[in-house]
């Protein structure tokens, strides 16, 4: 297992070039398994483990997978396995979006329940909903889900308590391409990843209307109706989460980052609280240039749905408030519970608090290096950013969650003039006992 060591209190400085989306990625790879192919998808993340964990997957399902750097090449046979076994939906919840996928195409889907999850209770009750109100005929068993087409197209509503569901929506939209007739969800999740999966299936020769809003029209092929399509390329948009992480990382630790090759228009909800609270930034076509600050404005935010400001980027956005001169408050609506980095936060000297679904931040108490413990993959880029701001010397264990979703951050932040290895746990343990 690896840990980061960071040297904390640089500045951060230049250019960094920003990825392919991660949850950009992995519902198209899994729609995938819609046609034959030969499919390309370039300005993939290959680099993460969510990826390479989504192509075990695949090739589980009888895919040929050929991975190149940032391309992947899939060919995917009509008949073939149905299973994603809990092994590994365990390890990653989107691979719950094969479900729509396989079940148009093969006409049957096994899917095992996913289980617990590190951010909080995580249901798939609205992707069951949507498929049966496709015709799908779905039982429990032992843990799995048994779904059989075939699909129509139907009437589909994908709003929870929580609000409506990001890969839920995406995965009925996959599922509703192979269906016979039209589908309309209606409550549809806005994120550009909805709208990525959508120019996706656009690209196999599907006609959707409305994605990026909440009815989405979609006229299904039927289940052979992508039988003899190949020959397809998709290219994946920069992920809107690196992004934001990086600005605020910038932002966070001072000098001055050109954050490249990325869509500030997926990110309006942050910059317009960056703006705010008084972090100086230059937004270009493709490119957002952020500048340090010594001390940002307190503030009063919640994570919604987009365009609201996305959950993904609360623990990253929290470390950054410790440098306010007064009390801010971030309210979860998302994911209630996601709050594990908190305790961590306390390790550096943080003054950070949770009542309910809110964090309170107060700011202004320096920030000390310290031995933390990621939990997930967003608090691991919290913990990350408050290394970078604070005094000292900062382990943050456990960044395997790191490399989920971020491609090699340790380099790109090297680049930017971090001081930041990435070494063997045990390694440095050994000579922690030594000194
Ligand atoms: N929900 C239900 N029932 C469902 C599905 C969701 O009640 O059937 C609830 C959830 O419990 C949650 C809310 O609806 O309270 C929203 O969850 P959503 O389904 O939108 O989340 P997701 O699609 O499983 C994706 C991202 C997450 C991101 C969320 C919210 C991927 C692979 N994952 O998850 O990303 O936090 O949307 O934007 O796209 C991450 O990248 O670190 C990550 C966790």
């Amino acid at each position: 297992m690896d840990k980061f060591v960071i040297r904390g209190g640089l500045p951060l400085n230049g250019q960094v070039e920003i990825s392919g989306s991660k949850n950009g990625s992995l519902p198209i790879l899994f729609g995938s398994l819609l046609a034959p192919g030969p499919l390309l998808l370039e300005g993939v993340p290959t680099g993460l483990r969510d990826i390479n964990t989504t192509l075990e997957i695949l090739r589980q399902f009888g895919a040929e997978v050929e991975k190149r750097d940032h391309q992947v090449a899939i060919e995917v046979p009509t008949q073939g396995p149905v299973k994603a076994p809990y092994d590994l939906v365990k390890k990653m919840r989107a691979s719950i979006s094969s479900f729509g996928p396989l079940l148009a195409r093969r006409g049957e889907a096994v899917v095992s329940l996913p289980g617990g999850c590190n951010i909080g209770d995580r249901p798939i009750d609205l992707h069951i909903q949507g498929m049966e109100a496709l015709g799908a005929k779905i039982r429990h068993e032992n843990g799995y889900i048994i779904a059989n087409g075939p699909l129509k197209g139907g009437s589909v509503y994908l709003s929870g308590p929580m609000g409506p569901t990001v890969l839920g929506t995406q995965n009925v939209m996959m599922a509703a391409a192979g269906a016979d007739g039209v589908s309309v969800i209606e409550g549809a999740a806005c994120e550009p990843e909805v709208v990525s999966t959508a120019d996706f299936l656009r690209t196999l020769g599907v006609k959707i209307e409305g994605d990026g809003s909440p009815t989405i029209r979609i006229e299904g092929v039927g289940q052979d109706g992508f039988a003899s399509l190949g020959g397809v390329t998709f290219t994946i948009p920069p992920d809107r989460i690196e992004t934001g992480t990086y600005i605020l990382a910038g932002a966070a630790a001072g000098g001055r980052v050109e954050v490249r090759n990325c869509r500030p228009k997926d990110n309006l909800a942050l910059l317009s609280i960056l703006k705010n609270i008084g972090v100086p930034l230059e937004i270009g076509e493709d490119s957002v240039t952020v500048t340090g600050v010594d001390q940002v404005t307190p503030c009063d935010v919640a994570t919604l749905a987009y365009p609201g400001f996305p959950t993904d980027l609360q623990g990253p956005l929290m470390a950054l408030l410790c440098k306010t001169d007064g009390v801010s408050l971030i309210t979860e609506k998302i994911f209630p519970d996601r709050f594990m980095h908190l305790s961590e936060l306390r390790r550096f000297g943080a003054k950070v608090r949770k009542e309910g679904s809110t964090g309170i931040i107060e700011g202004g108490a320096p920030l000390h290096g310290a031995e933390v413990m990621a939990s997930d993959l967003r608090a691991s880029a919290c913990l990350v950013i408050a290394g970078l701001m604070a005094s000292g010397t900062t382990q943050v264990r456990r960044i395997y969650h790191l490399q989920r979703g971020y491609e090699s951050m340790e380099v790109k932040l090297r680049g930017l003039g971090a001081d930041v290895e990435r070494v063997e746990d045990r390694q440095i343990e050994s000579e922690t006992v030594q000194g």
